[in-house]
């Protein structure tokens, strides 16, 4: 900033600023950027004021520029993409970029857009940092898991930070789909199957990178995606329709994007599905009437890759034209790979077919992003340090932080005759399945900016934590999905040389995520009858499985010692699971998503209605299976500890509440009654025994993790409210409705302690 500037009050130059900036006359040559004062970034009038200034200046070809967003240099290699990306940036066609990242580069492209087009609007960078940029933190599943709200915002916080000294300045997370069919693949990047647990994981996100102030230079514009219900895909198969009533939609599928909208998410994506015939990408009730009108929103919306396109394959528009007005009209922003905004809406608009208004008001919510990320303020201040892009990357802190978030998401499945944890002093340990030094594996999938070379593998792990004094023996067994069982014998005989055995099992990254739905939830390949066959030498058996969704391994129950689901860990998997493995740390996750018996059973969701004839053992005409039982493999919630915990005392603090001010108190003692510290996840379920609808069995409404030290007792108090309460009545109305409620509280879903109040009419 200059002297001049500093000794102006920031109205006085914003005024100026405007001045100088928006009378500049047309020409093609290098123009003045327009410029804000950085304390101005957080007030609305002023941003209203000088986007009001900047659009007026806008030519119909500039402003659909701005909603034009290419995939950036970084998803296209070779010089020819290069010029083609900077011709266009100065010609005016590009008004932010996705997948292009570094200091280097971003700064090298803002300058073409500050310094060559006619009016200077800086470019905005957007990228897929989904669970960590190149510091790789677990996958978002995985830190659902660890039900620690503050941990997951933490990790998004590195998350921006790392991002933000790469040059980027808006990513497209958090994902908050919830997901009940554990085919679909991408069930791997939300937070599971429960709006409860999904909201209060899509607020620590949004805030962990949107941090308290945009206008910081380490902070990001978080995007909620997919919106709405792509979590629904019929069969698991992704992009296909989702088939939900307007009650699931409301009660299941909208509460985390309400929940990331009241953080200050920035910004939305639309989903690839269609809601009862409407493709999400032409729903205008559901965007400008939801998402802008009802809730109050003023974010940017940005379509899905292609999205706009492919509201031809659709069927619901003839040509390109017809796919841009239906998009645009939506109230869809910005345009991401199609390019149909810019090419297509021109003509559209000329024949009336959308307005200037309409093309405004998109305009404006991404000029507004923009101000908002201080980039009018000083266009290169997230990429003109290279110091800070090496200082942030993988550092010490960032790392530890990826380690703990790992250690608080593994699961503990099962741990038969206390099994896990493994001494350390073993002489021999035996390591044996596909994946105990895929590096992929740790990384996971989305992981764009990752690298295999930063990540410490389950075998590196393992041995720092062992040091010289134990010898491994390595045996793959088996490859993940092939079927060849030749190295099952050598595996075997690994196994009968050591005093233990651990199996690294599951799928490798590309088995879930985007497309990679699959129609079994079985471990692919040989790999059971590789574990069976292990756990069949009698050694003691500890199955560490590595994945990105559930998994039924019903087969290995009671046959290997201990299961600990791993997930996809990050970089720092390999120490992680080594810190869980021999005890230094007690794994204290508990499952976002219900383990299946068999594929057979999806859905299967905890909280899922009540029926007119519930499941009974004894009674054949019930809601139930003839070949296996109806309940899940493991339920929501479930995870073991190397300790144990007792729950008592459990108590509501008035046995009757008043319909106009419904407030409770909930309380419990939970004490570890075993040898160790330890972690719980309290949770907190709410039956409404009777409504005017049917309800879920039980919904989640609160969870707390508590530390105790061996015999530690600690009451644990909840709080609930109108929104813990409430029902969505016929009119979908959100009312409580008096009569009894029933409340449950344990270390899952299954929880079985439970207390009654009523809720009265006055
Ligand atoms: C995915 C989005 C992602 C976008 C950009 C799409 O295929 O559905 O989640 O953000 O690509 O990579």
């Amino acid at each position: 900033m200059s002297r001049d500037a500093e000794a102006m009050t920031p109205n006085a130059m914003l005024t100026g600023l405007l001045a100088v900036a928006l009378t500049t006359p047309v020409s093609t040559t290098a123009r003045e950027t327009p410029r804000i004062n950085h304390s101005s970034a957080g007030d609305r009038a002023a941003e209203k004021a000088f986007v009001d200034a900047l659009l007026a200046k806008m030519t119909l070809e500039e402003k659909l520029g701005q909603l034009n967003q290419p995939p950036g240099v970084g998803n296209h290699t070779g010089p020819e993409a290069m010029a083609g990306n900077e011709d266009q940036i100065r010609r005016g066609e590009i008004g932010s970029f996705f997948g292009t990242h570094g200091v280097e580069l971003t700064c090298r492209l803002q300058k073409i857009a500050v310094e060559e087009t006619r009016l200077g609007i800086p470019l905005i960078f957007a990228y897929d940092v989904i669970h960590g940029h190149r510091t790789v933190f677990p996958v978002p599943l995985a830190e659902a898991a660890s039900f620690d709200a503050e941990e997951v915002r933490i990790a998004a916080r590195h998350a921006a930070v790392e991002a933000s000294a790469h040059g980027i300045h808006w990513v497209f997370a958090p994902m908050v789909d919830i997901a009940r069919d554990p085919r679909w693949g991408r069930i791997v990047e939300g937070a599971g199957e429960d709006p409860y647990l999904g909201s209060v994981m899509a607020a620590a996100r949004v805030r962990g990178f949107q941090g308290d102030d945009l206008a910081a230079v380490d902070t990001v514009l978080a995007t909620a995606k997919h919106f709405v219900a792509y979590g629904a895909a019929e069969g698991g198969r992704d992009y296909n329709t989702a088939e939900i009533s307007e009650r699931t939609l409301h009660e299941v599928y909208l509460p985390p994007f309400k929940a990331s909208v009241d953080a200050g998410a920035e910004s939305i994506m639309a989903a690839f599905n269609d809601i009862a015939g409407v493709p999400m990408h032409a729903h205008r009730d559901l965007i400008e009437g939801l998402l802008r009108e009802q809730w109050g929103w003023d974010g940017v919306l940005v379509s899905d890759y292609t999205g706009i396109m492919e509201l031809m394959p659709h069927g619901v528009a003839a040509n390109r034209e017809d796919a841009g007005v239906l998009g645009i009209n939506a109230g869809v922003d910005v345009d991401l790979v199609s390019r149909i905004y810019y090419e297509d809406l021109p003509a559209a608009v000329r024949a009336g077919r959308v307005s200037m208004e309409q093309i405004d008001a998109s305009v404006r919510r991404m000029l507004n992003a923009k101000y908002r990320s201080g980039l009018f303020d000083d266009p290169y201040r997230y990429c003109k340090d290279p110091a800070r892009e090496v200082a942030l990357t993988l550092n010490p802190e960032q790392r530890a932080a990826a380690r703990r978030m790992a250690q608080k998401s593994f699961v503990l499945l099962e741990n038969d005759n206390a099994t896990l944890p493994l001494s350390k002093s073993l002489r021999t340990l035996a390591v044996i399945g596909p994946l105990a030094d895929h590096r992929q594996s740790m990384l996971g999938n989305w992981a764009v900016a990752g690298r295999q070379e930063d990540v410490v593998t389950p075998i590196e792990g393992l041995q720092a934590a062992l040091g010289d004094g134990t010898r491994l023996i390595v045996a793959r067994g088996s490859g993940v999905e092939d079927m060849d069982a030749s190295g099952i014998a050598e595996a075997v005989r690994a196994a009968e040389q050591a005093d233990a055995v651990v199996m690294f099992l599951g799928e490798h990254p590309d088995m879930s995520a985007e497309a990679h739905n699959r129609t079994s939830l079985d471990l692919p390949g040989v790999q059971e009858q590789l574990a069976l066959a292990v756990a069949a030498t009698g050694k003691p058996v500890v199955v560490v499985l590595l994945n990105g969704r559930p998994l039924s391994i019903g087969a290995l129950q009671g046959k290997v010692g201990a299961v600990l689901e791993a997930w996809f860990p990050g970089v720092e998997g390999g120490n992680a699971i080594a810190d869980v493995l021999f005890g230094d740390v007690n794994p204290s996750g508990k499952l976002p998503v219900t383990f299946p018996r068999n594929v057979g059973q999806v859905p299967t969701y905890y909280a899922h209605k009540a029926t007119g004839r519930p499941p009974r053992e004894e009674e054949k005409y019930t809601s139930k299976y003839i070949d296996v039982p109806w309940t899940p493999l493991y339920p929501f919630g479930h995870g073991l500890s190397y300790t144990t915990f007792g729950y008592d005392q459990l108590a509501v603090a008035q046995a009757k509440v008043p319909v106009g001010e419904p407030r409770q108190q909930v309380s419990v003692r939970v004490t570890n009654t075993g040898k160790r510290a330890g972690d719980e996840v309290v949770q907190l379920y709410v039956r409404d025994d009777f409504g005017s609808v049917a309800r879920p069995v039980r919904q989640l409404r609160g969870f707390q993790r508590v530390s105790l030290q061996p015999g530690e007792s600690r009451t644990v108090t909840f709080e609930l409210g109108f929104d813990d309460l409430a029902l969505l009545d016929a009119k979908l109305k959100s009312v409580v409705e008096p009569g009894t409620f029933t409340v449950f509280v344990g270390g899952d879903s299954d929880a079985s302690l439970e207390a009654k109040f009523e809720v009265v009419a006055p």
